[in-house]
């Protein structure tokens, strides 16, 4: 069993849980993730660690209440425990010390990018980053990612925030002004990661993605999570999440997502999952 030691509301949908996990938070590096099991009956779902500390040896995991999981997740709150708590799961992200970071989060996707910056800028690296969502409210990890940024933008659909737009309509923008990055990394739903590829690719700058594929066992056996990256077949669980976005084939991947929409449609645990 695994302790909650500190639940946390991030806004209507949103929860943090810092857990005590001592082996996966001794080994995890930005960009892996975990799969738990709410009670022994429960489903197994992957989360992103969002965070960890290896001396008081927790694991941060900040999830959105979609579905029957995460509803029953929600129900927990600190000193509860979860059933299982597996990892650390797939590869650590690939960052190297480069001179210029822009780090690109949309939604619930600000949580696994937070990580990835705040270890670019332990190396050194200088990091601006613009985060999006459809409102405020959508917008997690505002002080937490103001602290290991030089510069953060946002962009709401609704001009809550920051631009009225999108964050590749901020992107757009700052390469027009001239700001020069040598790595990108964009975190969000599919469609934000393809358009945010497509904007990069013609200006040649090196963009990262996390992909968050249905999975099921996590360990590259069942196939669940195949993409195809750069024309070769891959399997997030194990040779990712994070791709080289030039090379993810988005169109295969978000049809692969959407596999299963006609049955979860009239599934009675549908929350928050309207287009
Ligand atoms: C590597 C990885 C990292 C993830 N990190 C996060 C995170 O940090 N925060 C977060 O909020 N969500 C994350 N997700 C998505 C999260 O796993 C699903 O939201 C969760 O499984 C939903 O479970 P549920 O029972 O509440 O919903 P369900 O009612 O089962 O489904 C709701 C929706 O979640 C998706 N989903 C369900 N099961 C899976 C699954 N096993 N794999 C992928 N998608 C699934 C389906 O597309 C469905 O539309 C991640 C997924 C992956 C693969
Ligand atoms: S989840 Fe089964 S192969 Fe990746």
């Amino acid at each position: 069993m695994y302790k909650i030691v500190a639940k946390r509301k991030l806004n209507d949908l949103v929860e943090l849980m810092e857990i005590h996990a001592p082996y996966v938070a001794r080994k995890c590096e930005p960009g892996q993730f975990i799969i738990l099991r709410v009670d022994e009956e429960g489903e197994r779902i992957p989360l992103t660690i969002a965070d960890y500390d290896r001396k008081k040896e927790t694991v941060t995991i900040i999830y959105q209440v979609v579905g029957y999981s995460t509803k029953k997740l929600s129900l927990k709150n600190e000193g509860d425990s979860v059933e299982d708590f597996v990892g650390p799961l797939g590869q650590e992200a690939p960052l190297h010390k480069v001179k210029r970071v822009l780090g690109i989060g949309g939604g619930v996707g600000i949580a696994p990018l937070y990580p990835q910056l705040k270890k670019m800028k332990e190396l050194g690296v200088q990091v601006d980053t613009i985060l999006g969502g459809r409102s405020d409210e959508f917008i997690i990890l505002e002080d937490e990612m103001e602290n290991i940024s030089d510069n953060v933008y946002y962009a709401t659909n609704d001009g809550s925030k920051g631009i009225k737009g999108f964050v590749t309509d901020k992107l757009n923008e700052l390469i027009e002004n001239g700001e020069k990055y040598d790595l990108v990394i964009a975190i969000g739903p599919l469609i934000m990661m393809k358009a945010v590829c497509e904007i990069t690719k013609k200006h040649d700058i090196k963009t990262n993605v996390s992909l968050n594929p249905i999975m099921i066992d996590g360990t590259g056996m069942c196939g669940g999570c195949r993409v195809t990256v750069g024309g070769e077949t891959k399997f997030a669980c194990v040779d990712g999440p994070d791709f080289d976005g030039h090379q993810v084939d988005f169109d295969e991947a978000m049809r692969r997502q959407g596999m299963y929409k006609e049955e979860e449609k009239d599934h009675v645990c549908r929350l928050g999952l309207e287009d």
